[in-house]
């Protein structure tokens, strides 16, 4: 925005006014047709939309690429996540992914949109997305959705990105913008993989590599045919890719948050250097404990099974009861309910609640564990 001066910015207001005055008076008597605004808005934000899958690549033994394809793509900025809506033996589940493919991809004379997904054997969606999943299969897909973005504005023009196992993904879109022209940075991706086997997207990266795209990997195995970094994350290796004025994107597994901030606080780095993607703990080492979960809707009353080491969310969704969720890491807010009775747990790092819901019994479903039975109001 251009700054004038004082007197001639506050000016401009009266100048706007006269001249919207002089629109109002000469303008055509015709009603409007077709409000340009709203298709505008339509088109961006065209809420639950429906995709068919079209291709399907395997990047690594655990992780495939799926190709959606349809009409009505809205344009998204890399680094943003869509989820897919689907079934599981008659359960309506929806997932959140990130987006891998360029957002200049989703406007295109063939719109499409790529994630990356992977297979995870103590996740009932994960397995079986990744061994069901096949061409022409549809999906309903919410998209553009999470703020871990690059911001021109706030951020750097020097990017480190640093990811953990399959939290690479994100990184590819921005890669991918960046090959397009639409992001104008440089952008060193620090990739941590356990062993060589988990190195995925490997190809796509290829392609991209240039003077303002890097990847390095850096494997925590030791492996004996692997002349690469080895080991963890660490300060020495970060400050290696880094300039002084660097932003950090990190997004991976919660351990590798852990250390990894660890790393940049030795380093002194100004926390608004650093933007997290919000992970998910899995709670897999939490013991099972077995709770009821009241669910009141309006007058009714549903009472089902809960897990000390499942999500509220979960939990209505495994008793095929409708709830809405995006993120599933306690930032968006779409799964909120009301508890009415009953001890839970939700994580630090997930509890971006509200003041007044947090003082009002509200929780985000999707990040939130029972710890006794548990009694909660939702809305029909
Ligand atoms: S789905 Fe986003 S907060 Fe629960």
């Amino acid at each position: 925005m251009k700054i004038n001066s004082t007197v001639r910015d506050f000016s401009g207001a009266i100048r706007v006014r006269g001249k919207r005055k002089k629109k109002f008076l000469y303008a055509s008597e015709e009603p409007v047709k077709v409000d340009e605004i709203k298709l505008l808005a339509n088109k961006l934000h065209p809420g639950i939309i429906s995709l068919k899958v079209t291709n399907i690549k395997l990047s690594s033994l655990y992780s495939k690429i799926i190709r959606l394809e349809g009409e009505n793509i809205p344009y998204f900025k890399a680094g943003q996540y869509l989820t897919l809506s689907y079934k599981i033996n008659n359960l309506n589940v929806t997932r959140p992914y990130s987006i891998i493919s360029s957002p200049n991809d989703a406007i295109s004379d063939k719109p499409f949109v790529e994630i990356c997904i992977g297979y995870r054997e103590n996740s009932i969606s994960g397995k079986y997305l990744f061994e069901n999943v096949k061409i022409n299969d549809e999906f309903k897909v919410e998209m553009g959705l999470g703020d871990f973005t690059y911001n021109s504005i706030r951020d750097s023009k020097n990017i480190v990105c640093i990811a953990g196992g399959t939290g690479i993904t994100p990184f590819l879109s921005m890669a991918r913008s960046l090959k397009d022209g639409i992001l104008d940075a440089n952008i060193t991706i620090i990739h941590g993989v356990s062993n060589s086997k988990d190195l995925v997207l490997n190809d796509e990266f290829k392609e991209l590599l240039s003077d303002k795209i890097k990847l390095v990997h850096v494997l925590s195995s030791n492996e004996d045919n692997w002349d690469g970094l080895k080991g963890f994350i660490d300060k020495d290796i970060i400050s290696k890719y880094s300039s002084n004025d660097s932003t950090y994107f990190i997004c991976g597994p919660k351990a590798m948050y852990d250390f990894v901030l660890k790393e940049l606080n030795e380093l002194k780095v100004n926390k608004r250097r650093i933007r997290k993607e919000v992970y998910q703990d899995n709670y897999s080492d939490v013991k099972r404990e077995k709770y009821t979960l009241e669910v009141v809707r309006g007058i009714d009353s549903t009472f089902i099974d809960c897990y000390s080491n499942e999500s509220l969310a979960l939990a209505l969704e495994k008793a095929r009861i409708k709830i809405h969720t995006r993120c599933r890491s306690g930032v968006c807010g779409i799964c909120r309910v009301r508890v009415l009775d009953g001890e839970y747990y939700i994580p630090k790092d997930n509890d971006l609640r509200r003041q007044t819901d947090k003082e009002f019994g509200y929780v985000h479903s999707c990040s939130t564990y029972p710890r006794s039975n548990i009694k909660i109001k939702i809305n029909i």
